[in-house]
């Protein structure tokens, strides 16, 4: 169960496997497009993408207003390295399922590579094998690596591309993809030096710059030396290997960009110096011994499902493959596989994806939260730029750091994101009581966020009112008293005053340095104490929910009735005012906030809310059924939750929400991970310590995970018996159903 597969070779799967077989190590990524056909290329989403570069590009309204962002950044397809068209005694290897036998992709987990074989039948009937690998490496990031291998018994011309002529993709009818704008790099130079092919290209707006640099090794296994030839025309430059019988044709290609590079070429040419002896197969041991110690603490196991198994381990490893680390760069909405939503970064990355790494890899999550530290200072620009005269605005979306949402009734007005960023830095803090790192950096971004809901809440008869806002759910907009927000508001400006008083105790000297320079005092953090407590949290007495704003209940239901079913998603069919006018969900709204912020609503509340927001939920957001899953868990509807589950860890696999050929959906493969976490083991983090309350889903008979907290690593079996076992670092305090237990070796306690 350490591989994904597939031996179907169907067209009309073709743009989705694309996604599925990525490869990538958050610096590159590139889609599963085929390395001999690039005739293909008009019907598929032949990319690749770095993380963290961009182009900027204007957005062009019809109408615009004050403070609406004038250009938005936009992830970029970079030059392709995917071509190698192969020739069979002069015939050219086409894909035809006709003539194509014992077809296999693979994607393996633990090797980290992609691969894909199948026998080959020529005009004349003869039979060649072909074996295409490819991987991004982990050990060096800017390394993309190709094999092709072909045995056959004749003359074998493989032809491979170095491609600058690269558009993006778009679709007007789409809203979730981009429009307009395609070509977004420009070609520079192309040349030639020792043996190496270099495309220099350029960011066409952003003028950041761009270079590839690609080298290949040619083995002819049998005696016959196999030759290589280069030539630079059109826009590409293409490289001829020939040989007989059986011809392998290595190409290493290294990417740097102008974001992390002041001296792209000599960079290139230093990773080549340091790797140029390295063969596909040292590069594969490499990513051997990376994954192994990825897997030791990230893998969720599960007992007694193949099948959930496989969607889980499939899941964990695209998020390795797209999740940036380095500060520079982060996560975006569909990783690197795709082009959906232009490769813009959400709070995708706070609610769904941080919670998994800050369990199990502590290294990332603090990555993730570095990039959200530098792009503070766009952040403050923001808030300037919308009228407030303090505090941070941090984008909806975005890749640099600038607000990139055009539309925002459903973009800017999501001023909850603030309160995202500063629960993923709490929960940090929950998990390593690291009072440097806040100092250095997250203070600085849990005051500044926080300042914000002084600047746009009020008080009202004695109450904290935040107007004018939207909550995650997008089919709601622009609405009074949110309570997903209030309660992400009055959380976070809590922490903001315990923070200020805990850090001055800590270091007087360095926090009375970090208020000055940032403005801070007393009476600021009184302010937020004071919002904090009178935080005004909708509720309604006669059906005993917290309300999802103050409006929400007074609209008329959605008529789901006579709603069908290909008018889903709605927003593909119906104006947003008509959908903002009626009780319809697009995702968790109320109900994520019971999951994040519990402690503020009794259970009956939740449950009640749960089933009334349940029914008025469309999940036309792929970041809903995890969360309704976590939640039924949580109400004790067991079925209810494991169907969720169930619908989270297969949406793309079995492509339910029909557009993951834009790439994967990474909130969800978080969310399904934290199904079973949250969901099933009913994991939490808390301010008074770490808790479980484990079910398992009678469809399976149990699951293991590791957590990392406070510097020891815990790992929980749960089967018919709950197992924790402190594997490294000091003894830890567990509350499992209620009852506290000290783990200083291995608990054992009996499942509920
Ligand atoms: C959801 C947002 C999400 C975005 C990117 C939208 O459909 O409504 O909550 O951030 O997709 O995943």
């Amino acid at each position: 169960m350490w591989q994904l597969a597939s031996n179907n070779l169907n067209f009309e799967r073709l743009l989705l496997e694309e996604s599925l077989f990525s490869i990538g190590n958050g610096y590159i990524g590139t889609r599963g497009c085929f390395e001999e056909a690039p005739e293909l290329m008009k019907n598929t989403i032949r990319g690749s993408y770095i993380n963290g570069y961009y182009d900027r590009v204007p957005i062009l309204y019809g109408e615009s207003a004050y403070g609406f962002p004038t250009v938005q950044d936009k992830l970029p397809r970079i030059m392709d390295t995917q071509t190698s068209m192969v020739f069979l005694d002069g015939e050219q290897v086409v894909i035809d399922a006709s003539k194509m036998k014992n077809y296999f992709r693979v994607l393996h987990l633990k090797k980290g590579l992609c691969e894909r074989r199948y026998t080959y039948i020529t005009n004349s009937g003869k039979e060649a094998r072909l074996i295409f690998r490819r991987l991004a490496s982990f050990a060096v990031n800017n390394i993309l690596c190709y094999e092709v291998d072909v045995e056959y018994d004749g003359e074998i011309e493989i032809i491979s591309l170095l491609d600058s002529d690269v558009s993006n993709h778009s679709d007007e009818s789409d809203p979730r993809v981009a429009t307009g704008h395609e070509k977004l790099l420009t070609l520079k130079k192309l040349h030639l030096k020792d043996e190496i092919a270099f495309c220099d290209m350029e960011a066409s707006f952003a003028k950041i710059p761009l270079l590839c640099g690609t080298k290949y090794k040619l083995e002819s296994k049998v005696d016959i030396e196999g030759t290589l030839e280069h030539c630079i025309q059109d826009q590409k430059i293409s490289t001829t290997a020939k040989g007989r019988k059986h011809l392998t044709l290595q190409k290493m290609c290294i990417f740097v960009d102008g974001i992390r590079s002041k001296d792209i070429y000599n960079d290139v040419i230093d990773i080549y110096s340091r790797y140029d002896r390295y063969s596909f197969d040292d590069f594969v041991r490499l990513q051997e011994e990376y994954l192994s110690s990825f897997w030791e603490n990230s893998d969720i196991e599960i007992y007694g499902s193949e099948k959930v198994q496989e969607a889980i381990r499939f899941q964990l490893f695209h998020l390795l493959q797209s999740v940036g680390k380095d500060k520079i760069s982060n996560i975006s909405a569909k990783g690197l596989t795709g082009e959906g939503y232009e490769g813009h970064y959400f709070w995708d990355t706070e609610i769904y994806v941080l919670p998994l790494f800050q369990m199990t890899q502590p290294e990332f999550a603090k990555q993730l939260l570095l990039y959200r530290f530098n792009i503070l200072p766009q952040a403050k620009e923001r808030a300037r730029q919308m009228g407030h005269k303090r505090g941070a605005a941090y984008p909806w979306r975005t890749i640099s750091g600038i607000e990139c949402s055009s539309y925002f009734p459903a973009g800017t007005a999501q001023y909850h994101i603030n309160a995202d960023i500063a629960y993923s830095f709490i929960q940090f803090y929950l998990y390593h009581r690291d009072k440097a790192f806040m100092l250095e950096s997250a203070a600085e971004v849990i005051f500044e966020t926080a300042r914000i809901w002084l600047e746009i809440g009020h008080w009202h008869k004695g109450e904290y009112h935040i107007d004018n806002v939207t909550g995650p759910d997008e089919y709601t907009a622009i609405v009074n008293n949110n309570f997903y927000t209030n309660v992400m508001a009055k959380y976070h400006m809590y922490w903001a005053s315990r923070l200020y008083s805990e850090l001055m105790d800590y270091d007087q000297n360095g926090f009375e340095k970090l208020c000055q320079r940032i403005n801070l005092d007393a009476d600021e953090i009184n302010e937020m104490k004071q919002a904090s407590e009178a935080m005004f949290l909708p509720y309604d007495k006669e059906l005993g929910i917290n309300e999802q704003d103050d409006s929400f209940l007074s609209k008329e239901l959605w008529d789901f009735e006579n709603t069908t079913e290909d008018k889903y998603p709605l927003l593909l069919h119906f104006h947003p005012l008509t959908i903002y006018r009626y009780q319809v969900l697009k995702q968790a709204d109320t109900v994520l906030a019971h999951f994040l912020l519990e402690e503020y609503s009794d259970l009956e509340t939740v449950k009640k809310s749960f089933d009334y927001y349940e029914k008025l939920t469309t999940h036309d957001s792929s970041l809903s059924s995890c969360i309704y899953g976590i939640m039924a868990s949580r109400c004790g509807y067991h079925d209810k939750a494991y169907d969720y589950f169930m619908e989270s860890v297969r949406m793309d696999l079995d492509d339910t929400h029909g557009n993951t050929k834009d790439g994967l959906h990474m909130a969800n493969l978080a969310g399904s991970c934290l199904s079973i976490i949250n969901g099933f083991a009913g994991y939490r983090i808390k301010e008074n310590g770490i808790s479980i309350a484990p079910t398992v889903p009678k469809q399976f008979e149990g699951y293991r995970f590791r957590i990392h907290y406070l510097g020891s690593w815990l790992e929980i079996k749960v089967q018919k018996y709950i197992q924790v076992k402190l594997l490294c670092g000091n003894s830890v305090n567990i509350t499992i159903y209620d009852h506290d237990y000290i783990v200083n070796d291995i608990i054992e306690v009996e499942r509920k």
